[in-house]
This record gives structure tokens, sequence and C-alpha cells, in this order.
């Protein structure tokens, strides 16, 4: 969490950090502020809010003339947010200022000797401590700043990615990574510091990312990566692929609708150049050299974090189903801290959309030392876990900027079918001929979402009636159980309505008891192997008079007598259904957050790359 931004070169810096922060505004939107230097000194700018409050705030100062400068926009960790504890911060001597994102385990430690030696301090945050720390460092051992960064570092416990400049050096920035992003954009005579190469996109396509214990050092023009240990690595430079429309609303009124509305083509580009079903083709680079692994696994461990988690419950019944391997799904913040069972024969698969996860990535970490293969389905190319795993595919979903996981979902799906496809017919488990129908039926599928879409102006006129529940329920079984989750998930983030996902017959268990005319329950009842059961179910709810929402098969009439309202998407696969199915429940979590006036791409308290604990 946390989004930072650097520029220094020979552009104005504040437009840019302005322009690159509302890029990472999905980051976190706690507080924003920057920090600008010119012949004035070194002046920071910052304020509780967004960073159009900021921007608010910066119309009112004349003095903000520079082409070196750095900004943030927070989630907050240490600290409510407001003024004080926004970034940038000043080191005591206000000679020092530094953005951060990350955390500081061993800042009370850090702290409390820093008082001592007579340090005052403005805020509650770790970053404060840690910039006066470097700034302690500098003092006592009569050096360069970056060898002052060098050794802090070494004393720092916790993750970071730090941008600093100091009042004496109006061309410097010093920057440094351990388990927090940061990307450094190489343009003529400028540089682009940020967590994603979102702010760096319109300037140039030439990128270089950081690796953790590296410390970057931009002076005069010039760029030299150094490590922790003081050996000075080759900058590699990277061609970005991304284009800046894909970052833009493109006349959307919100970024998630445009995101819903995309999945036909992002699923498409998923699966383009990997699957010809004509000529029986399914091919992922990344398993190549892998395939030995994963086809003799005596396990298929998936970890991963909210909806990519829904996304690898999906999995396991596809893994199960069509390659007969074993799977366990662990939410990674319970995996990394238990003792789990890992050993050489299992194969990993961690899914993350930001490939940024914090618990992810040390799940991996922990795998990783047991001798377990990890294959990584991320989005976010060139990000942490793509570069921590031994090999992975990307989900080509494009960038997803709204909070609400929505293309990325429906992506890693696609990958994690393709994988289970091959992963069968590789094993024998799958027939040559059902293979092949599989292959087309999934080559369909992208014009079947485009289809599902067409239910929005029905799925709105439900949210109308709806938007003012205080509970909801999401029900389903097999392939549409993680459904149910998803749904429940993607209502609460945006519309905070209290919503349960559970698997339909478990209902009876508990979440019946709930029931009554006011509560709306959602089932996912598409024409599958569970159909009759869900269908009793359904009698199960109106009987107690509850309101159903039901997601069916185009076609049905059986779910649409008992159902208060239905919504008809096309017919497939089961294993392909929840790429279909969640598509309206994305779309009435939507419009119900619009009609109750919620910030929709924004949610309240949520980021979109948790980069902590
Ligand atoms: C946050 C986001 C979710 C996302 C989860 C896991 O909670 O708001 O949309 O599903 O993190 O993130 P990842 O990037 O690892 O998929």
């Amino acid at each position: 969490m946390c989004g930072i931004v650097a520029y220094v070169g020979k552009q104005e810096a504040l437009p840019i950090i302005i322009k690159g922060l509302k890029r990472l505004e999905y980051r976190g939107y706690d507080s924003a502020g920057v920090a600008l230097l010119n012949e004035n000194g070194l002046s920071i700018y910052k304020k509780k809010g967004k960073v159009s409050q900021l921007e608010d705030f910066l119309a009112q100062n004349q003095d903000i003339k520079s082409t070196i400068g750095i900004g943030h926009t927070r989630w907050a960790t240490h600290g409510e947010p407001n003024d004080a504890n926004a970034h940038p911060h000043y080191s005591s001597s206000e000679n020092f200022a530094m953005i951060h994102n990350g955390i500081i385990e061993n800042y009370e430690v850090l702290k409390t000797d820093l008082i001592n030696k007579g340090y005052v301090f403005h805020s509650e945050t770790d970053s404060e401590v840690f910039i006066n720390f470097i700034e302690d460092v500098y003092k006592n051992n009569d050096c360069s700043i970056e060898e002052a960064v060098r050794l802090a570092l070494h004393k720092v416990v916790g993750a970071y990615a730090i941008v600093i400049m100091h009042k004496e050096e109006p061309d410097t920035l010093i920057a440094a990574r351990k388990g927090s992003p940061l990307v450094i954009g190489v343009g003529e005579d400028e540089y682009f510091l940020a967590s994603d190469a979102t702010p760096i996109i319109e300037y140039t396509n030439q990128v270089v990312y950081l690796d953790d214990y590296e410390i970057a050092v931009i002076r005069d023009n010039k760029l030299q990566i150094k490590t922790i240990e003081n050996v000075e690595t080759n900058p590699y430079i990277n061609q970005l692929e991304m284009e800046l429309e894909a970052i833009e609303k493109g006349g959307y009124e919100h970024f998630m609708l445009k995101e819903i509305n995309e999945q036909p083509r992002s699923i498409a580009d998923c699966m383009r150049g990997r699957l010809d079903a004509k000529n029986g083709r399914l091919v992922l680079g990344g398993l190549r050299d892998y395939m030995n692994k994963f086809q003799n696994a005596d396990r298929i461990i998936i970890m991963a974090c909210g909806t990519s988690w829904h996304a690898g419950l999906v999995a396991e019944y596809l893994f199960e189903e069509f390659a007969r391997i074993p799977v366990e799904v662990e939410y990674a913040s319970e995996f990394r801290y238990r003792n789990p069972v890992v050993s050489e024969k299992d194969f990993v698969i961690a899914i993350s959309q930001s490939g940024e996860t914090a618990d992810t990535l040390a799940a991996i970490e922990l795998a990783k030392s047991k001798g377990a293969t990890i294959f990584g389905v991320c989005n976010v190319v060139g990000s942490s876990i793509p570069r921590a795993t031994h090999a992975g595919s990307y989900t080509h979903a494009g960038p997803e900027i709204g909070v609400a996981s929505t293309k990325a979902f429906t992506a890693q799906i696609s990958v994690l079918t393709m994988m289970a496809l091959m992963l069968g017919y590789q094993r024998g488990t799958l027939t040559e001929s059902r293979y092949i129908q599989l292959l087309h039926e999934l080559e369909a599928i992208p014009a079947k979402v485009e289809k599902a879409l067409l239910m929005n102006d029905k799925v709105e006129k439900i949210a109308a009636q709806y938007k003012d529940a205080r509970n909801f329920l999401y029900l389903g079984r097999g392939y549409n159980f993680p459904v149910a989750l998803e749904g429940a998930l993607k209502l609460k983030e945006i519309s905070y309505i209290h919503a349960e996902g559970y698997p339909a017959a478990e209902m009876k268990h508990g979440p019946i008891a709930l029931i009554d005319e006011e509560m709306p329950v959602v089932f996912i009842a598409t024409k599958d192997s569970s159909y009759e059961k869900i269908v009793s179910n359904i009698q199960e709810v109106k009987a107690r008079k509850g309101k159903v929402i039901a997601v069916v098969t185009e076609g049905d009439t059986q779910v649409k007598n008992m159902a208060d309202h239905v919504i008809e998407i096309p017919e497939t696969h089961e294993a392909f259904v929840p790429l279909l199915a969640v598509v309206p429940l994305q779309q009435l979590s939507y419009h119900i957050a619009v009609m109750r006036g919620c910030n929709v791409d924004q949610p309240r308290n949520l980021a979109k790359s948790v980069t902590v604990e």
C-alpha cells in the first residue's frame, strides 16, 4: 500500500508528480503530499485526504516551481490519517525529505534511541523515524548521503521502497527497496521513480525494476545502482508494453465499470497465442520447463489472498476434475504462520493480480525454502511475485485500476483453466476428444461473456430494488460456490452492505436462520450437475419468504417459476460457468454501490496493492 512518485530532470516536477499520484491512488488515499527543492529551499506540502485535496492546497502556494521532487499517497499503517502523518517527512534538521512505502518493524527501538539523542518527532509514523535514523547515521559517519542510506539499511528491519532528497543536493535522488516495489523510468536527461509503471508510461517506456536490497542513486543525470553490500550492478533496462489508454477511463464513469466491460477482450487477450482449439493446441510458455514437475506433483498447493484466493478455489475444482491431482487452497496469510508440510514433490501456484501482496510473497518464500516448485499467476508485469517464483504465466488482463478486482479474476481463472486442461491432457486423465471439445468451449467464452454483459440493464433494475438491504446472502454449489464468495466480497467491498457467501447446502447449518422477507438471497443456479439440489435450496429460501435473485442458464424455466428475479447467462461447460456467472454479480455490486453514493473505484479503508501483512 501507499504509492510513491519522484522526478528529477528538465521538466516541472510538480505536475508530473501530481498526475502520477492520481494514477497510484488505488494504493491508498488517506493523505497525499509532495516535497520540492528550489532556490528557496526544501519545502513539503501535505494534506489529509485525496490527491485532489492536496492540489487545492497547492493552488494557494506560489513557491512550487522545481525540477526535482518526491510525492506520496498514503494508506495509513502507523498513525491516523492526518496532515502530520502524511508523507513526505523531514528529518529533524529539515535537510532531508523522504517518501516511504512499507513498514519498519523495529521503529520503536530506533525511535527511543533517537529521542535519547535529542531528536524530536512531529508524527506517529515509522517513516519519520526512518529518515531521522538516516540523518543520524549521516551526521555520525561523515559520509555521502548514499553511504548513510546504505549503512542505515543494514540496521532497519521491515519493508520499504523509499526515495530521499537532500537540501544541499538539488540534482540528486536516492532510492532503495526491500519488499515494496519501485520502478525507475529512464527518459532523456530525466528520471521518473514510482511504485508501478503507470505514472511513467506517458514519458518513457524504458524502465529499470529495482531489486530488493538495491540502492539507486540518480545524480547529475546519471543512474547508478548498488547493492546494500556496496557492489555496483548494471541496471537492466526493460521495455514497457503498457498502453496509455489502458490506464485511462475511456469514457466510462468508473474504472470498475470499464474493467467489467473489458472482460470479453481481457479473457481473449489472456488466451491469445496460447489456445488454438481448431489445431488442438494449448501452450503456456511459462509451464514448458516445469511440465514434468507439474505432471508428477504429489499435490498442488494454491496460495493467494482476496479475490485471487477465490480464483484459487475455482482452480481446485478444475485441477481435481481434469487432472486428478489433489489440491489445497491456502490463504497465504495463514500458510506463512503455520508450520505447513511442504516438500519438493509439491507444486505451488501463487495467484496475485498486483504481484506485490506481502502475505503471498512471504508464503512463496516459505514454500521455496522447503523445496517446492513455485509457479506464479500474476497480472502486473515485472512485479515482485513473478520475480520471486521459478516460473509463471501472466494473465494479460491489462492494468486493473478499480480497487475491487473484476477482469483480473476472470483472467486468473482463464489461465488456471488452461493449466488444468494441459495437465489433464498430459497426464491422460482427459481423453483427446474431451480435451478438444473443452478447448472449443473455452475458446467460445469471450463471446459468451459479451452476451452475459447484456444483462446489465436488468441487473441495474434489480439493484435499484435492493440497494437499501442491510444484508445479502450469496449461495452456490460446486464451481459456483467460489463465485458466491466472490459476489459477496464485491458487494461488501464497494457498497458496505454486509454480505456472506456460502455453499448452498451449508445454508441449513446456520444462515437459514437469517432468512426473512427482508433478506435478498443471490443464487447461482445454472444447469449443472447440482442443479436439482440447488433448486431445492431455492425452495427452502422461498418457504421462508426470502427474496431470490437467481443467475440461471439461458432458457431456464424451473428456477424462473420460483425466483423473484432471474438473470440469464449463456450455456457452457459447468467448469467454465464461473467466467460467466461472476459478471452479473460484478454488475449488481457496481450498481448498488453507485446508487448508494459510494466511491466505487476507491472504497473506504481498502487498497489494491496490499504490501503490508
Ligand atoms: C486487496 C485487493 C483485492 C485483491 C487482494 C489480493 O485486498 O483489494 O482486490 O484480491 O488484495 O491482491 P492480489 O494483488 O495479490 O491479487
